[in-house]
């Protein structure tokens, strides 16, 4: 996969050269270039950013600057692979589609990804009226909180998609069995893991773990996947498909209701307690 990075910190992404990604990079695998966005400005100053329209503080950056940039980044990989193929231009911005496993797999596919990471208050909303019409453009976000830049962004988004291209992991079959692959771990979280010794500090590996029996295994680690799932993510269960729920599924996860709810009454039942304003009647 190709993947070029448009920035004004391209030595941000030195983090690409350690580890699983360094050696995807090593390998060919993973073929990534970064881009000075400045290396587009035409005034002494190298300006990237201007005053925003409407007022208001903060900074816009300059569509003149990533228009070019772009367009010669488009230019310059074509010319390597010589055919003429078109990146799928990802912009990350608080504002965009949220950034899922399902995303990252989806991006996995395409042979070449172009990422636009801004920084102040981000890029003119023209840029992505422009290319929108003539590449397929993502605005993404990684999550409802705001950095100081996309970098930290991209480097996210990366990494997650990296890790999924043939060849990159030593063991393909990690992928299918972790949170939120699809399949089995569609919607779930893997449950704890655990390795040698037996014991730590008191503190016993769960005997079905030791036992060799393969059945019981995957059976013991669906339910803590699916437990773990409803304690922490419990929206996430609400999007289970129900039609590749077991018997045995639907068990856990009624147990897990009716001990919720023994627990609220539980409390509910305690001197002091007042209710939640959802759970007062009208
Ligand atoms: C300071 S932020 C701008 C935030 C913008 N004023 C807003 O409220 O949406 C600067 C840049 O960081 C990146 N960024 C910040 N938070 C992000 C997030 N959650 N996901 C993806 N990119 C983000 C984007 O590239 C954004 O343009």
């Amino acid at each position: 996969m190709r993947v070029d990075i448009i920035s004004i910190f391209p030595e941000y992404f030195a983090p690409l050269d350690v580890s699983l990604m360094g050696k995807a990079r090593e390998r060919g695998i993973l073929d990534i270039h970064l881009h000075q966005l400045r290396d587009w400005t035409h005034d002494v100053h190298k300006t990237v950013d201007d005053t925003p329209y409407g007022g208001g503080p903060g900074m816009v950056m300059k569509p003149e600057v990533w228009g070019e940039a772009v367009d010669a980044v488009i230019e310059d990989g074509r010319a390597a692979s010589g055919g003429d193929a078109l990146p799928r231009l990802i912009v990350p911005t608080p504002s965009g589609r949220p950034f899922t496993q399902e995303v990252a797999l989806e991006y996995a596919e395409e042979p070449w990804l172009l990422f636009a990471p801004a920084r102040y208050e981000g890029i003119d909303s023209r840029v992505v009226a422009e290319y929108g019409e003539r590449l397929r453009t993502d605005e993404v976000s990684i999550g409802d909180y705001v950095l100081a830049g996309g970098e930290a962004a991209v480097l996210v988004m990366v990494e997650a998609v990296g890790r999924l291209l043939p060849g990159v992991l030593g063991n393909a079959r990690s992928v299918a069995d972790d949170s939120f692959a699809p399949g089995d771990m569609a919607n779930l979280l893997e449950g704890p893991v655990y390795t040698k010794p037996p014991v730590w500090r008191g503190h016993e590996v769960p005997e079905v773990l030791l036992s060799g029996h393969h059945g019981r295994i995957a059976r013991w680690r669906r339910d803590e996947a699916l437990r773990r799932t409803l304690d922490r993510r419990p929206e996430l269960v609400a999007r289970l498909d129900r039609d590749g729920l077991d018997k045995h599924d639907r068990r856990v996860i009624e147990e897990f209701e009716e001990r919720l709810e023994e627990r609220r009454s539980a409390a509910a039942s305690r001197p002091g307690f007042r209710a939640a304003p959802e759970d007062v009647a009208d």
